[in-house]
């Protein structure tokens, strides 16, 4: 029978812990494919005393020797992909064997990442807070049909690139933008080069042939559905689909193939960048999070904002989804707090709301429910009988409003540190 693809995603503003949990998952899989997105993604793995932090590459790469598929979904910037790569080997992990690349990937530019910098400048104030990494311009030109993509090096890319550059160039310099593209330039194309090392196919046909040969797929979203272009809280968003159905997009799969789906939430919320959150905590409290939590940007090292799990953004982001399992991470980060704060609703203009509304702006009050913290350090905890009895009420609270089982929760940064619920 033809297997079905299984998806994890972000159900907030991205940094959930995906990088973790595919690769924890990854065992019971033969492949795992990226769909959507591009080197603004950064997800962070620890095992064996080791940490490593994956932008193109699939969190499947160091299970053995499973397949893994960037798919045509994806932005590929070149010369990121070889720093990444490169790291990689040269910490004993040659993935050129292991590694598919679809020809359908959209390629990032260096003239898209200075495209990036000039558009965020010309924002001022209202910016959007950008990884900087070229992501919006590429998929803009995608969308336009003007981009490159990765199939178009293994023939007459030298005039397809330079005619792409002289646009941008034009825009730029409409825009006084100042800038000096040689360097990056020439990085960008040894990229180029680089990139011909790996295999580079139209992976829809390989994954749909997998699947119909009964080998079982994980798709690895990256952000989270709170950053999605048409879900989350626009303008201030990424530009592609992170919720599941951008998984049938991304990877060439069709809707009647998706099985499980995989939402993953941190215990509170973060986000990094510009844009609504209602419950972010500008005080000693959200301080704490941070502090403990390590809320800082793995790619851009940029502070996190945080602030009390939100329980209407959540229901959305499960709604729009499918969402099928929950997953919930850095439980240990809020094991010294007394109370612990879940946002059951929002207060909108006087009216309490709990539908996640068209523009979450300055006005949303959050309504808390209140919970015993657990006050026990979680992070030895090696299975669910050890739970203590509040965190089992906190788990409780959360399935009955949120009504999916949460089948996984995690308790620190490393692979070990991952409790599998019997459900
Ligand atoms: P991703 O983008 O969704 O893969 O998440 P990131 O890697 O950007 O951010 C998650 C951060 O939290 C990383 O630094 C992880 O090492 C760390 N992390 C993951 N799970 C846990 C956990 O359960 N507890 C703690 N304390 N840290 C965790
Ligand atoms: P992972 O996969 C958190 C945010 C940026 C900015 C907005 C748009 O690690 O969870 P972009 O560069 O995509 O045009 O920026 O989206 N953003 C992320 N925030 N985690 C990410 O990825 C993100 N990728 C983009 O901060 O607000
Ligand atoms: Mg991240």
């Amino acid at each position: 029978m033809t297997q079905k693809v299984d998806v994890l995603l972000g159900l907030q503003w991205g940094d959930e812990g995906k990088g973790k949990i595919v690769d924890v998952l990854t065992p019971r899989y033969d492949v795992v494919a990226r769909f959507q997105g591009g080197p603004n993604a950064g997800h962070t793995l620890e095992f064996n005393g080791e940490k490593y932090v994956l932008r193109s590459i699939p969190s499947g790469i160091f299970q053995g020797d499973k397949i893994n598929i960037i798919g045509n979904g994806v932005v590929l910037d070149p010369a990121l992909f070889r720093a990444e790569a490169e790291a990689l080997a040269k910490s004993g992990h040659d993935i050129t064997k292991r590694l598919y690349i679809s020809k359908k990937a959209h390629l990032i530019l260096p003239t898209h990442r200075l495209l990036d910098a000039a558009y965020e400048a010309a924002k001022g104030d209202s910016k959007v807070g950008t990884t900087g990494k070229g992501i919006g311009p590429t998929y803009t030109d995608k969308i336009s049909r003007n981009g490159l993509r990765v199939g178009d090096i293994l023939e007459n890319f030298e005039e397809k690139y330079q005619k792409a550059v002289a646009r941008h160039c034009q825009i730029l310099d409409s825009m006084n933008f100042e800038y000096n593209l040689q360097e990056a330039e020439a990085e960008w194309k040894e990229g180029v080069e680089f990139l011909k090392n790996f295999r580079m196919i139209d992976s829809e046909h390989l994954i749909n042939g997998l699947l119909k040969n009964e080998k079982s797929v994980l798709a690895e979203g990256a952000q989270g559905t709170m950053l999605d272009i048409d879900f989350g809280s626009y303008p201030f968003v990424t530009s592609s689909n992170t919720v599941c159905a951008g998984t049938c997009t991304g990877l060439g799969v069709a809707p009647n193939r998706i099985g499980e789906v995989f939402g993953i939430f941190k215990a509170y919320c973060t986000r990094v960048g510009s844009g609504p959150f209602p419950t972010e905590l500008f005080d000693a409290t959200g301080e704490k999070i941070c502090d403990l939590g390590h809320e800082f940007g793995s790619v851009t090292g940029r502070r996190r904002r945080c602030g009390w799990i939100d329980l209407v953004a959540l229901k959305y982001a499960i709604m729009v989804n499918g969402v099928t399992q929950l997953i919930m991470m850095k439980s240990d980060v809020l094991d010294t707090f007394e109370t612990i704060k879940a946002c059951v609703a929002y207060r909108i203009d006087g009216k309490e709301v709990t539908e996640f509304p068209f523009e979450a702006t300055d006005k949303i009050e959050p309504i808390y429910a209140e919970l015993d913290g657990w006050k026990m350090d979680m992070t030895k905890v090696q299975s669910a009988d050890e739970f203590p009895e509040e965190f089992n009420a906190y788990l409780a609270f959360l399935e009955n409003e949120l009504e999916v089982p949460i089948t996984i929760v995690s308790v620190g940064p490393d692979r070990e540190q991952t409790i599998l619920l019997q459900k």
